[in-house]
């Protein structure tokens, strides 16, 4: 594919890491149809799977990282065959910690096999992050250290694998390390999709170490196989930087080949050769690769999705539910869509109970974390319009008339009622449970392309995304100030330092920058960020209006129309129209100048 050769090649925006690139395919989604932009979420996806591509990267199917695979699933084996005193504990920050706790219900099928559980997960946040965006704790490595050190408490031999997609997050950093230095007990494996040396670098306050430094460290004892590091490319997503796309369904389908070698056949896989281990992992990978274009060739389906107008319910039976909590948890951090947040919402059908997380019921902490279909009902469903749209999420193990019952009552109120639904008419399936088993994860993967779809696609068309970035990114870390201050640079075409300085006076609504603001550090800067709306529209704002007469512009167009043929661009600008909506009220006089 030219866009996979482009995007990695050496002189293709060569001072960003892959996860983090634009990808050259999806480079005008914000003008594609629905159906166009289905097609390019397809294009970018198969990049997932791509063999050759004539480029120095390792890629999913690479010899290489199908002989990691294998010898990490070797080391699950051990923990399987001793799992008094041992653990496997998958951890990560945001869309990562969600997956990790979403892999970690293999325990369900240790549980069907009869064996003690050996799965378990951290998130960064706790549990309510699972729901809603905390991106915060995301920066902090010595809670990452301590989360594990309370998880694995008394146990002998932990594999422990840390999710970062962009190899960056600092939380996951302070846990890995924490294992180089307990290799008595720790094997770390760490899994993203850039290349080591493109592992994020930045100093990290109050470390000896950054993410990259531990990476190498990990690389080096990956020869001796003390550790592990799976990194294949996947190429960039289709939104800049927006790793829940292809990063999440990379890190679920390679942990769960690893994962599946001992549940399909039991634990019999332990008497299989490193060889028949290859090429079990490698028939997994195709049935994923099968799975992905078999959900794709419902590109007018999805498309017909993601022309929605008012707010999306997802309504979910089963393990797959979760998959809709996660998508519409993701849109608020990923489209700046806090102020429409209601309008994106999962519930699953028994609520905490089916969820079964570490923590528990959640509800306590808001409207959002009201989870289950009854408060669906008495929550949402009063109020539901025709402009609303309802996703029914089930298969064919789900209690049918509870679906239809439920889709009755929605009907009632919306005709905007649709369904992704999973059935096999396979005979050998519907003969052997197990193999139903087998397909579940396949379909689970295909759910997470479709939401991801929907929700994408419905913000590209609200205007919510310029070119492939998300303008309105909220700057709640450290990763996200970066790259805000990136995308400013980019559109904007002005110096690093100015474009620091007016994310910095957008974060503060402040005219000049004091000494008080510029002493702050990242952290600060990001605490400060997190009650500030439309940081990013405003500080754009502020440096392509920087130069013009304001006074004689009534609009920002026509403001930045009167630089004449400078590095202006009316896209952009039209993005920020819709996206800003500066209100009267407001105290910035970055926004009032705009106006
Ligand atoms: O900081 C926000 C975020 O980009 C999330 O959207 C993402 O899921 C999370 O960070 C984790 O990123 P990574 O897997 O690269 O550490």
């Amino acid at each position: 594919t030219p866009g996979t050769k482009q995007s990695e090649s050496s002189d293709y925006e060569p001072s960003l890491p892959v996860t983090e690139k634009s990808n050259p395919l999806t480079r005008d989604i914000d003008r594609a149809s629905p159906s166009g932009i289905v097609g390019m979420l397809e294009a970018c996806d198969a990049q997932m799977f791509q063999r050759e591509t004539g480029t120095n990267y390792q890629r999913l199917f690479d010899d290489q990282v199908v002989t990691t695979l294998t010898e990490v699933a070797k080391r699950v084996e051990l923990i399987l065959k001793d799992p008094q005193d041992s653990l496997v504990v998958l951890s990560g920050c945001g869309t990562s910690g969600r997956l990790a706790f979403f892999i970690s219900r293999f325990n369900e099928a240790l549980k069907q096999l009869n064996r003690t559980l050996v799965y378990s997960y951290i998130i960064a946040g706790g549990d309510r992050a699972l729901l809603s965006s905390q991106e915060a704790p995301e920066d902090d490595p010595e809670l990452g250290m301590l989360s594990l050190q309370k998880v694995c408490e008394g146990k002998k031999r932990v594999l422990f694998i840390g999710v970062s997609c962009g190899l960056s997050a600092p939380f996951v950093a302070g846990q890995l390390d924490f294992c180089l230095q307990h290799p008595e007990v720790y094997t770390p494996v760490l899994l993203g999709f850039n290349p080591t040396h493109q592992a994020r670098d930045e100093p990290i306050p109050g470390c000896t170490f950054t993410f990259r430094s531990v990476a190498q460290r990990l690389q080096e004892l990956a020869q001796r196989r003390k550790a592990f590091l799976i990194n294949p490319a996947v190429g960039p997503e289709a939104i800049s930087g927006s790793s829940r796309m292809k990063g999440g369904s990379a890190t679920k389908i390679v942990l769960e080949v690893v994962f599946l070698l001992y549940i399909n056949k039991g634990i019999a896989a332990s008497k299989k050769t490193s060889c028949l281990l290859h090429s079990g992992i490698l028939q997994h990978m195709r049935e994923y690769e099968r799975a992905v274009e078999m959900t794709y060739q419902h590109r007018e389906g999805i498309a017909a999705l993601v022309e929605n107008e008012g707010g999306v319910c997802y309504l979910g039976w089963g393990p797959m539910a979760f998959l809709g909590l996660m998508d519409a948890s993701e849109c608020n951090p990923t489209f700046g869509a806090g102020e429409r947040k209601k309008r994106w919402r999962g519930f699953i059908r028994g609520g905490y109970k089916d969820l079964n997380n570490n923590e528990g019921p959640l509800s306590s902490l808001g409207p959002d974390f009201c989870i289950a279909h009854e408060d669906f009902l008495h929550q949402v469903l009063p109020s539901l319009t025709d402009r609303d749209t309802v996703l029914l999420i089930y298969t064919q193990s789900d209690d049918l008339h509870e679906v239809v019952n439920l889709g009755r009552k929605v009907r009632e109120k919306t005709s905007n009622i649709h369904a992704v639904h999973h059935r096999t008419d396979s005979v050998e399936a519907l003969l052997n449970k197990l193999c139903i088993f087998d397909t579940f994860w396949q379909w689970e993967l295909s759910t997470k392309l479709v939401l991801n779809a929907v929700s994408t696609g419905a913000h590209i068309l609200k205007g919510k995304i310029y070119r492939n970035h998300m303008i309105d990114l909220q700057v709640t870390n450290s990763k996200l100030y970066r790259r805000a201050a990136r995308l400013l640079q980019k559109l904007s075409g002005q110096a690093e330092t100015e474009c620091e300085g007016a994310l910095l006076k957008a974060i503060y609504r402040a005219d000049k920058l004091t000494e008080e603001i510029t002493s702050c550090d990242i952290t600060a800067h990001t605490q400060v960020a997190r009650s500030a709306k439309k940081v990013v529209p405003l500080a754009l704002v502020s440096l392509l209006t920087a130069h013009c007469v304001v006074a004689l512009a009534p609009s920002v167009c026509e403001c930045v129309r009167a630089r004449g043929n400078g590095p202006c661009d009316y896209k952009a600008l039209w993005v920020l129209n819709r996206t800003i909506q500066v209100s009267a009220t407001s105290t910035s006089t970055i926004s009032s100048n705009a106006c």
